[in-house]
């Protein structure tokens, strides 16, 4: 089964899915959709005002903070990207990539006045219900090492680091792969 194939079967099966989709997170307050192509610039300006704190902060900076709409396109050529709304406004978003035998996540955003209100998790887990839906047993996502609060809220999901990718300079951050079964 190839991606469309995938995504047009999670389209159709709404009705079975509604126990999630659109979800509520524990707030009961954000709508979660998979995102269409028309959503890509929503997306693009999610990522945007998310990673924003990152700019001149770390190093290499984040390729996402001046991500282009061509290369989300490319990145969501193989996957796609999930949107949550409140009140019908875009707060967070986050891509997905359906590899061969596991499903990576990029770029998770959430607005920064909209934070620590569960949409990053509630946003986590419709990616996880994408990856069982498409027989993925595993997760993966990538972050930096100096990012604290990060890596806990991805433990907390049942992530733990798998790999250390350390930097050919020493004032460069080291990024860990995080990885969650699903079996
Ligand atoms: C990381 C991020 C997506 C979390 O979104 P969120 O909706 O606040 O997350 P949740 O409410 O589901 O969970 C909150 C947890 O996220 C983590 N977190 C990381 N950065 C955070 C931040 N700046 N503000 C709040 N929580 C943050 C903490 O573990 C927090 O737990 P705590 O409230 O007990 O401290 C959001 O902070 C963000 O967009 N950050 C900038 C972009 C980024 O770093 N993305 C991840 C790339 S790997």
């Amino acid at each position: 089964m190839n991606v469309e194939d995938i995504l047009s079967a999670l389209h159709s099966r709404k009705g079975e899915l509604d126990q999630f989709w659109p979800l509520h997170n524990p707030e009961g307050c954000a709508e979660l959709t998979i995102a269409d192509p028309a959503d890509i610039k929503t997306v693009q300006e999610i990522i945007h005002a998310a990673f924003a704190e990152y700019s001149g902060r770390l190093n290499p900076q984040p390729s996402a903070v001046d991500i282009s709409q061509e290369d989300l396109r490319l990145q969501m050529a193989d996957g796609g990207a999930v949107i949550a709304r409140m009140d019908g406004c875009p707060v967070g978003a986050a891509l997905f990539r359906l590899r061969s035998d596991h499903l990576y996540i990029g770029r998770l955003s959430v607005l920064p006045q909209h934070r620590s209100r569960g949409i990053a998790s509630a946003l986590l887990q419709l990616i996880t219900q994408i990856a069982e839906l498409a027989g993925r047993k595993e997760l993966r996502l990538g972050t930096r090492l100096s990012l604290e609060r990060n890596i806990a809220l991805y433990r907390k999901h049942g992530y733990e680091i798998s790999e250390y990718l350390h930097p050919a300079s020493q004032f460069a951050d080291t990024v860990v792969i995080m990885t969650r079964r699903l079996d």
